[in-house]
């Protein structure tokens, strides 16, 4: 059935997911049920993505020495990005926590194929970068439908795509684009851990239309 629009309620308790969607960094072990992950991409795929190429790849890290690996990855990344800082600074970044690989019960790398044949090439010969525009897109989608079940979704990229790509041994014709922890959150938070944790804050200069 299609919808002129949706109502006022609804778009009440839009907002308020926007508002509470959250990057989760600390979850509780209980797995989600394999319906609801089922139902989150089914989501996912509903994004738009340019020419109708669908480029998405959501693949489940279930093995525990891949997770393992990659978590070695994240490791070896963050105290490299660490040392990139000065020692005031240095001191609060290593107060974050900056992925939530040890807990998730969940693990999810996400892959964009660089040319795919669907969509055959339209709005990708300008713009090719458009095939991984439209998987955060997918991403985004899958993030506010989990959010919606009372599920937290944190994205890690502090990881070298290439040490990914090999550990998964996936070809270099699908271009790595995010690893998702994803379970129940330990807390609900109503500010970003970030703001929380004095690293960085909202600007609200963002919120404002630039006119030209
Ligand atoms: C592309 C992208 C990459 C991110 N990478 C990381 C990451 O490696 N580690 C992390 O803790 N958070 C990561 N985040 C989450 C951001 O830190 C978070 O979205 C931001 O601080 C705002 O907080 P909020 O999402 O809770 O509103 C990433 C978010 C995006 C969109």
């Amino acid at each position: 059935m299609t919808k002129e629009r949706f109502s006022d309620h609804f778009i009440n308790e839009l907002e308020q997911l926007f508002t509470w969607r959250r990057d989760v960094r600390h979850f509780k072990p209980d797995p989600i049920p394999d319906e609801i992950m089922d139902q989150l991409l089914s989501f996912a795929c509903k994004a738009p993505s340019v020419g109708l190429s669908e480029p998405w790849y959501f693949i489940k890290i279930n093995r525990p020495e891949l997770r393992q690996k990659i978590h070695n990855v994240f490791k070896k990344n963050n105290l490299q990005a660490s040392r990139d800082y000065s020692s005031d600074k240095q001191k609060l970044y290593n107060s974050l926590k900056l992925s939530g690989m040890d807990d998730a019960p969940h693990h999810i790398a996400v892959f964009s194929e660089r040319n795919p044949d669907q969509g055959k090439g339209l709005g990708r010969k300008t713009m090719p970068q458009t095939t991984a525009y439209s998987t955060v897109m997918a991403i985004y989608s899958f993030w506010l439908a989990a959010r919606a079940y009372g599920i937290g979704v944190g994205w890690v990229s502090i990881i070298t795509p290439k040490d990914i790509h090999q550990i998964l041994e996936i070809p270099e014709t699908l271009e790595f684009i995010a690893y998702l922890c994803v379970g129940y959150p330990q807390t609900i938070r109503d500010k970003p851990e970030l703001e929380e944790k004095g690293w960085e804050k909202r600007n609200s200069q963002k919120n404002k239309w630039i006119i030209k």
